[in-house]
């Protein structure tokens, strides 16, 4: 493999943002300097005037969603593909636990679905649901942590298709067996009591509009707060996955107060999209579970983000056609989710342009260096040490464009961001040594992409 030479960069990772070079040798990188020369033969990029940083990291997607009688249509070499153009270099998606199997047979599921259509790397979350919850729990998490999946996902909402774990001691348990082997539990958090109350008593229609009010802010402060009391008792730090409200994000300043570790996730759509959106006849476009909110609560996150509330943000893409979106205009049946892993970059570089306190190294602590640590893949992923994994993004600050839904690489063909005008382009990105985009152009190849195993 030809050795290449990054050069003039200005090289940013969540503790320094300052001119050098990098030198990528047998795919890791070999050395990071103030000057390198190139010898005969090493691939020269130069890269002055641009940002050369970790290979970012969109630690919540939905590539190959199978559910409600469909399948999302970004798969597994589209989402790869799309995530390259946005400078993302590893994603962690999620296993279903299926009905019928253990979490061990759930996660083998997966990663044969997998298995040879990933062009960039991956790791995965693994779902622990009602429905397969059972005493072998404690085991079974045991040998999910040799296989590599040290993180869990539970709802706490979609009791009727068995998701949700009801019974308050079962959840105790596995937060207790999550602190004993130090996996992180990673809640979807909208109280299902609150939800279902609402549902039963509703008189309105279920226009897209009626998501936003029949799963309100208040739920998901519901949820948080109880599952966070849970969490608490078992003395188990909680990962609050998509927080999408200023309600939310007071219940986790409260755990917070009470001693709970908690990490917290945003996405870019709860930060710059509000439920204005869910009016008018593409309403279906931006219907997402949890639902947008209103403009305060955009502003609030925003600050939460600004004061470093947030640990992570990622983007929940879960991507549609506009045909299956539209395919329904009842919010109970639109199929919930939006595309976004291209977009996470160049929005939130807008907004740190436009908020002077914020640095590039808190953004790429927000979308690289903090979800590589929390999920257990650092310094492997998330880092430029000396040694590990060359998966690299450089990123242009100067270009400026307006996304559209021809500009971006879905396959839904749309972008919820459409018109957003934003600064900077991701212009090559690097995995494992290899440039799979360059200038508009993907050399991804499926089958390229690796498992990482978490530790
Ligand atoms: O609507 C969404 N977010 N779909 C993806 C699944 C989830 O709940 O994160
Ligand atoms: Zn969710
Ligand atoms: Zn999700």
């Amino acid at each position: 493999m030809k050795r290449i030479l990054i050069k003039n960069g200005i090289v940013t990772d969540d503790r320094t943002s300052a001119k050098a070079d990098v030198l990528i040798e047998d795919g890791l990188i070999k050395a990071v300097g103030d000057v390198i020369e190139p010898s005969s033969g090493d691939e020269v990029i130069d890269a002055a005037g641009m940002y050369v940083m970790p290979g970012l990291i969109d630690a919540h997607t939905h590539y190959h969603l199978v559910s409600r009688g469909t399948v999302t249509c970004d798969s597994f070499p589209e989402g790869s593909r799309l995530a390259a153009f946005g400078g993302v270099t590893t994603v962690i998606d999620f296993a279903d636990h299926n009905k019928g199997q253990d979490l061990l047979q759930s996660l083998a599921y997966r990663q044969e679905e997998m298995a040879g259509k990933m062009a960039i790397d991956y790791t995965l979350h693994q779902g622990v649901y009602g429905h397969g919850y059972d005493s072998t729990i404690g085991s079974q998490l045991e040998k999910l942590k040799a296989k590599g999946v040290k993180t869990l996902k539970i709802f706490t909402t979609y009791r009727n298709v068995g998701y949700l774990i009801e019974n308050r001691d079962d959840l105790l348990d596995l937060f207790r067996n999550a602190r004993r082997l130090g996996m992180l539990v990673c809640a979807h958090c909208e109280f299902n009591p609150m939800i279902e109350e609402i549902s039963d008593n509703w008189k309105g229609d279920f226009s897209p509009a009626s998501h936003a009010l029949l799963r309100p802010a208040e739920a998901e402060g519901k949820a948080i707060e109880h599952f966070g009391s849970i969490a608490l008792e078992a003395d188990c730090p909680l990962y609050v996955v998509h927080c999408s409200s200023e309600c939310g994000l007071n219940a986790i300043r409260e755990l917070r107060k009470k001693g709970l570790v908690v990490y917290a996730e945003t996405t870019p759509h709860y930060l710059f999209l509000d439920r204005s959106r869910l009016d008018g006849p593409d309403g279906s476009l931006y219907v997402m579970t949890p639902p947008l909110r209103e403009k305060k609560d955009n502003v609030a996150l925003q600050e939460g983000i600004l004061e470093k509330e947030f640990q992570v943000v990622a983007t929940d893409h879960c991507a549609f056609t506009r045909d299956q979106k539209l395919s329904s205009s009842d919010c109970r049946t639109i199929y919930p989710g939006i595309p976004g892993t291209e977009e996470m970059l160049v929005l939130l570089n807008t907004f740190r342009e436009n908020h002077p306190g914020m640095t590039m190294s808190d953004l790429v602590n927000l979308i690289s260096c903090e979800p590589a640590k929390l999920f257990g893949i650092y310094p492997t992923k998330g880092s430029l040490e000396v040694g590990t994994d060359a998966d690299i993004t450089i990123f242009d600050p100067s270009v400026r464009w307006t996304l559209s839904d021809d500009n971006v690489h879905s396959a839904s063909h749309y972008t919820p961001y459409r018109g957003f005008e934003v600064h900077g382009k991701v212009r090559t990105t690097i995995l494992r040594g290899k440039v799979i985009m360059n200038d508009g152009k993907y050399f991804g190849v499926p089958g390229e992409g690796r498992f990482i195993d978490q530790h």
